[in-house]
């Protein structure tokens, strides 16, 4: 019997591989291993997640938790090949853009296993983002490169990867969004726990090193959300880096935003689509926005996603430009937006039947 290894390990990659994990689960003739790395740990950030997307608990938890680059990645690694050791999978699967994918892909390729990379081909041609370094590394050596979108389709075939390599698949984020939209029956549950009236809120996401970790940074962006807060109401789901710092840093936060734990993947995505506008920083909140239609204002300079912009409903801001912004979108002057070709809550379906095609059919 074929073996695949499914790798998650930090938040962003829960809602990624939970639909992937169920289509595969239903091969007879294959067995599928769920591995969790532990580079997220705390209830919040990672088995809230397993609970509200109903994935079991995972075959392994490499228990890595949190250190410098070098040390998170290799951590992972040298766990990791002992399970490649002993499991010997014909193929690895890893999502997205974290530690977790990057430290998996190397020791797998080292092992000569075949690697599929969800969300292949996304840049941001930003080399002081963490992320940039992981997705170049991780699609260089990938197998199957399974893009989300036809861009990044074209910036891999720009690096000269074989187009055999890359399939199309579309947004596998889009799928996990669909089936929680359709499965939560009390819509207003957390509006209520948080007091907040839908469409009349502001929902905020800041954790990139680059906004959270200088704290001349941080305080300028926190003194901007203070300014929103004072025209709409400003809801944030704090994440673990970011408290530390806000923490650390003494930073004063305005009675008008309500800060919150990181929230479950049912909560915020009720948050979400129920918000009047999003302020952001995250990659995975830029595409859930577009597909929900809802504006959504991101605090980089650049984005790896794109489409979002050309297409749906984002805008990159900077902590000068986002009052002014804020003020726009609730002026109703924000623009219309489209959902990207292939975002139909269908693109597990498709990676799995191209996995299975590689694994049974072309017996790697
Ligand atoms: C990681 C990813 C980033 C992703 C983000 C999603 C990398 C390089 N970065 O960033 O791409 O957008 O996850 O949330 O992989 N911490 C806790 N509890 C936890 C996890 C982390 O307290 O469960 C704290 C620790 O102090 C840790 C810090 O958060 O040092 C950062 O965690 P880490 O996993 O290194 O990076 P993230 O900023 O979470
Ligand atoms: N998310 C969540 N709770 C939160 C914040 C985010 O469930 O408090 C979800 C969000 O809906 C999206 C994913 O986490 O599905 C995005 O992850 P994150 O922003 O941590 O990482 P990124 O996408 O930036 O790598």
């Amino acid at each position: 019997m074929k073996k695949i290894i499914l790798v998650v390990g930090a938040r962003p990659n829960f809602m990624k591989a939970a639909p992937l994990y169920r289509h595969l689960r239903k091969q007879n003739n294959l067995n599928v291993i769920l591995l969790h790395t532990g580079q997220h740990y705390d209830y919040e950030m990672s088995q809230i997640f397993f609970e509200d997307l109903d994935l079991p608990k995972p075959d392994y938890f490499l228990d890595v938790q949190s250190g410098s680059h070098a040390k998170q990645t290799a951590k992972i690694m040298v766990k990791f090949e002992k399970v490649l050791l002993k499991e010997k999978p014909d193929m690895v699967v890893v999502f997205g853009d974290v530690n977790s994918t990057v430290a998996c892909s190397l020791t797998a390729k080292k092992m000569q296993i075949v690697i599929a990379h969800v969300e292949a081909g996304l840049r941001s041609y930003d080399e002081t983002m963490p992320e940039e370094i992981n997705r170049r590394v991780t699609d260089s050596i990938s197998d199957l490169l399974l893009t989300p979108s036809e861009d990044a389709n074209v910036n891999l075939l720009k690096e000269g990867v074989d187009k055999e390599k890359i399939f199309l698949v579309g947004n596998i984020m889009i799928d996990s969004l669909v089936v929680v939209i359709n499965k939560i029956k009390d819509e207003t549950k957390i509006l209520k726990k948080l007091k907040l009236e839908a469409k009349e809120y502001c929902l905020v996401t800041i954790h990139r090193p680059s906004n959270v970790d200088n704290e001349e940074i941080l305080a300028e962006i926190v003194s901007k959300l203070n300014e929103v807060s004072e025209k709409i109401p400003v809801v944030f789901p704090v994440h673990p880096r970011t408290r530390k710092h806000l923490q650390d840093w003494k930073i004063k936060i305005g009675s008008k935003i309500l800060l919150t734990s990181p929230l479950g993947y049912r909560d915020f995505t009720c948050l979400e689509r129920n918000s009047r506008l999003v302020i952001t920083d995250s990659g995975g909140i830029q595409e859930e926005t577009t597909f929900l239609n809802i504006p959504c204002l991101t605090l980089r300079p650049n984005t790896e996603r794109p489409i979002t912009i050309q297409m749906g409903t984002n805008k990159l801001v900077t902590e000068k430009s986002l009052l002014n912004e804020v003020e726009f979108v609730l002026n109703n002057n924000n623009k219309k937006g489209k959902i990207p070709a292939l975002w139909d809550g269908k693109t597990a379906l498709r990676i799995s039947e191209i996995l299975i095609q590689k694994l049974l059919v072309n017996q790697t």
